[in-house]
């Protein structure tokens, strides 16, 4: 049953179809592939989309956080402290107390056991200097006795400031 020309014929029929699949992909590609389609494209249509994502994302200073600083959402911001601190004058707990701390002698609270590492005699907390101590009073001020891992965003360090100001 399997005779040569039985078995030509098959070989026959399959070459027959890989050579239309050949010529279908070869005349395919004649037709829908464009000759330059590695071409550098020949303009550009602006649709804005990545002007968005270039606009530089603006860090406030901490001068210009003060000046729009909010005393009220400082308000929420002072449960960090009051553990350790009273805005009663004369009140002193873990730390220190911090009425009046603005703009007050640096480490001059009477009958409070300072660490010793703020130790700036004659400097005073400026809203700047309390800025810097409390985003990391460790690295700002190393050795001081003040455990508190700080406060990274600028404005709740403005607002949290004008809130102890605002207090005093
Ligand atoms: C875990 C307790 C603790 C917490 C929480 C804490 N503090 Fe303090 N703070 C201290 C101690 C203790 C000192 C004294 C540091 C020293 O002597 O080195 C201090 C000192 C200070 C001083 C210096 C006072 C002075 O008389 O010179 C300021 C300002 C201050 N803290 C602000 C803050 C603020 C604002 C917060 C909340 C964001 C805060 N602290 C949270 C314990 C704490």
């Amino acid at each position: 049953m399997f005779d040569t020309m039985v078995i030509t014929k098959a070989v026959a029929a399959l070459c027959g179809a890989l050579l239309v699949f050949l010529l279908g992909n070869w005349a395919a590609s004649a037709i829908y592939v464009p000759r330059n389609a590695n071409a550098p494209q020949a303009f550009i249509i602006d649709t804005g989309a990545d002007d968005v994502a270039a606009e530089p994302v603006a860090e406030l200073t901490f001068e210009e956080a003060f000046e729009i600083a909010d005393a009220g959402a400082g308000a929420r911001l002072w449960s960090q402290c009051r553990a350790c601190h009273a805005l009663e004058a004369g009140r002193n707990g873990v730390g220190p107390y911090l009425h009046g701390v603005v703009n007050r002698e640096i480490g001059a609270v009477d009958g409070f056991n300072y660490s010793g590492a703020l130790n700036q005699a004659g400097e005073i907390w400026t809203p700047e200097a309390l800025s810097a101590f409390i985003e990391n009073p460790s690295v700002v001020t190393p050795g001081t006795s003040m455990s508190f891992r700080g406060i990274a965003n600028v404005q709740d360090r403005a607002n949290l400031i004008a809130y102890m100001e605002s207090e005093s």
